[in-house]
């Protein structure tokens, strides 16, 4: 029997990260080859030619999992329109009970000296997307809404958001962080020139930023012999210890240089695996890395969104325990845990 189809709201549609997304997601590349889909497409009104030439090669391309698109331009300006856009975000979530929240909208681009307007950027977009989805969903059953942050600052984003949705679970409010998963699997794979799926279990640990801690002392690479640790094939300390770690942090930062665009192909292959993982699982004996509400695991601080080890089972992620920290990384772990904390309370400073 064929199966329901699922509704899936991407905000920012129109971008970069959503042109590149709602394609694969209307072909199964998110939640599978036979999940039919229903896009809910939100952007604001300078975007709305371009959502309207999305719509067109939505229909050019015949997706045959797509059952629908709801389209939605969202006009404010920052606090002034706030009713307008609760209404419209609204009819945005109108009977989404079941689905997942894309936030994909431009973020802080990795320059220096945005930290004001990120706090305000905090405000419009979280505050304002929070307390639309809360105002929908206070009291309704909506324990199925898996919410992707993917916008910059993603983890503090996220975080915002869970703030102002209560009725979402925290456990279902996560951020983007399999993008540099992906990235040091990647970088692994051609250090040693071996095949990117015979890569698995490295660890970002942190923000979704330059102090992101991107750690491979668990990581294993599959060979004809068994799977070996990473730093036993890799044999360069100096490199997993420095190179590695500043190229994965520092990745976004140089493809916008290069690309005089933020990365958007990757952004949207991750943005599936991570919810297509989150939904069917990880395999046996993986784990994948999400950002999602810390209980203080591993000392990380508590209370903030952390990418931690995850893996996941019948749509619940669960943090991989027992992992040894050595003395290196617990450093790396703090500073990153120290930047979550600092934004944190700047975020809150800009909300109350
Ligand atoms: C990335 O990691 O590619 C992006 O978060 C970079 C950015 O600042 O948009």
């Amino acid at each position: 029997m064929a199966k329901e189809p699922v509704r899936v709201l991407v905000t920012g549609a129109a971008g970069q990260i959503g042109y590149a997304l709602v394609p694969m997601i209307a072909r199964g590349v998110m939640l599978g080859a036979d999940q039919p889909v229903i896009l809910h497409m939100l952007d604001i009104p300078p975007a709305a030619e371009a959502l309207n030439g999305v719509k067109m090669e939505l229909v050019d391309a015949a997706f045959s999992l797509l059952k629908g698109c709801i389209f939605i331009i969202v006009w404010f300006k920052f606090q002034m329109v706030l009713l307008l856009l609760l209404m419209l975000l609204r009819r945005a979530l109108e009977s989404i009970l079941q689905s997942w929240l894309v936030v994909s909208q431009g973020g802080r681009n990795g320059k220096e000296g945005c930290y004001v307007k990120e706090c305000v950027y905090l405000q419009v977009s979280g505050f304002c997307l929070g307390t639309a989805c809360s105002s929908k969903l206070q009291g309704e059953k909506n324990v199925f809404t898996k919410v992707l942050v993917v916008a910059n600052p993603a983890n503090t984003n996220a975080l915002i958001l869970k703030e102002f949705a209560p009725s979402i679970p925290a456990k279902n409010i996560t951020c983007l962080t399999r993008l540099d998963h992906n990235r040091a699997l990647g970088q692994i794979s051609e250090k040693l020139n071996v095949q990117v799926s015979d890569v698995k279990n490295v660890i970002i640990w942190g923000n979704h930023s330059s102090t992101q801690y991107p750690d491979v002392n668990h990581a294993t690479v599959k060979t004809p012999s068994g799977e070996k640790p990473v730093r036993e094939l890799v044999k360069d300390d100096a490199w997993l210890n420095g190179e590695f770690i500043t190229t994965v942090q520092q990745r976004g930062a140089a493809i916008i240089k290069a690309r005089k665009l933020s990365s958007a192909l990757s952004a949207a292959s991750a943005a599936c695996d991570h919810i297509r993982d989150w939904v069917l699982g990880t395999p046996e004996g993986t784990w994948v890395s999400m950002g999602v509400y810390s209980d203080g695991s591993y000392n990380a601080p508590a209370g903030v969104i952390y990418s931690f080890p995850v893996t996941c089972r019948n749509g619940e992620w669960t943090i991989v325990q027992g992992l040894a920290i050595d003395e290196f990384s617990r450093k790396k772990l703090d500073l990153t845990g120290a930047e979550l904390t600092e934004e944190k309370e700047l975020a809150y400073s800009c909300l109350s």
